[in-house]
């Protein structure tokens, strides 16, 4: 089977479509034959050898949000058989004809649901679902998207719509605006421009000084959720900056699913609901081939998606 791996950090290049063994599953494990893999920006840091939270060991092969069929599980796997559908987050070894998933939090593909649609399924959905839960967001109240074309964020801008809030898209460049408008958001700024005060919620997983503005940004009550750090800083926050009765809180999906195990299963199934009644639209940048897999971090690498980057094998 084909494998997409790099053996040093650098530009998109570095990514190389090898010939590897198909893996068999291990306890708790299933085998994909992959129909489509979701990209994820973590990976092009990763790759890249940004250090910090994005660093890890050489050789490297990519995360991915694979959709795939059953076609081997593991010796103790009684919850799915070969030929079901399925949705997994990959943590390694996703570029690939087949992958391992796990069969833990992988989520059931409902009949007739594409797999572009169904990538969004174990990780951007929940994700965008939960991280407006955790900022408490209620009919009436503005909330500012950072990332709003992103794959996570253009999910968010519809979500906090079906919540009734007043929505307020970021972006890093104007050509996005039309996007995230075309998603429901009311308004649309850069991040460079103007940005509104007196927010209820702040959605960020830019972080850094973006982090910084968007608490200020925070009305009386307001609340940050912060669910990663794509510009690579870690802001230090001055406790100072809450005494106007500001919470900040942090996102991480694995932390959640550890902690909370029903709730993030609940979320993927509300998740699927709204994905397969079509309330939630899972917006495709671009579908690349596997052997393309560098054109396809090339986009992510520009900031140019407008929702989800796909390597269809
Ligand atoms: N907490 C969790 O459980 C969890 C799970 C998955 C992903 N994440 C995080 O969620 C974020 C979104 O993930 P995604 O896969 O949906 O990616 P994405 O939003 O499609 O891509 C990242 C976007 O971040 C924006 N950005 C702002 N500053 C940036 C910078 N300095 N460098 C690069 N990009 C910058 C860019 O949009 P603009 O150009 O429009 O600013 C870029 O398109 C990432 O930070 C990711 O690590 C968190």
């Amino acid at each position: 089977m084909r494998l997409v791996r790099f053996h040093a950090h650098g530009g998109p290049e570095v990514l190389q479509v090898e010939e590897a063994e198909v893996p068999a599953p291990g306890p708790g494990q299933l085998l994909l034959r992959a129909e489509a893999i979701g990209l994820n920006f973590a990976d092009t840091k990763i790759r890249a050898g940004a250090d910090g939270i994005f660093a890890r060991p050489l050789p490297g092969s990519p995360t991915g949000d694979v959709v795939g069929v059953v076609d081997a599980v593991g010796p103790d796997v009684t919850s799915f058989s070969v030929g079901d559908r399925v949705a997994a987050l990959v943590a390694e070894g996703a570029y690939a004809d087949f992958v391992l998933a796990d069969a833990a939090w992988a989520a059931v593909v409902p009949p007739g649901l594409d797999a572009a649609s169904a990538t969004a399924l174990p990780m951007l959905a929940p994700v965008a679902l939960r991280l407006l839960r955790m900022g408490r967001l209620t009919a009436g109240e503005t909330v500012l998207v950072q990332s709003a074309a992103g794959g996570i964020g253009h999910l968010a801008v519809q979500l906090a719509k079906l919540s009734d809030a007043k929505v307020v898209g970021v972006v890093g460049s104007a050509t996005k605006a039309d996007f995230v408008r075309s998603l429901g958001a009311d308004d649309v700024v850069t991040t460079d421009g103007e940005w509104p005060t007196g927010v209820d919620l702040v959605a960020d997983a830019v972080g850094g000084s973006t982090l910084l503005r968007g608490i200020e940004a925070l009305a009386p009550l307001g609340r940050a959720v912060m669910y990663g750090a794509a510009s690579g800083e870690i802001a230090s926050v001055n406790v100072r900056s809450l005494f106007g009765l500001r919470t900040i809180t942090g996102f991480g999906l694995f932390a959640w699913r550890q902690s909370r195990p029903e709730e993030a299963r609940d979320d993927v199934a509300e998740a699927t609901r709204l994905i397969v009644g079509g309330e939630l639209r899972v917006a495709q940048h671009a579908s690349f081939s596997l052997t393309e897999a560098a054109q396809a971090h090339r986009v992510m690498d520009e900031r140019a998606n407008l929702g989800r980057v796909l390597l269809i094998p």
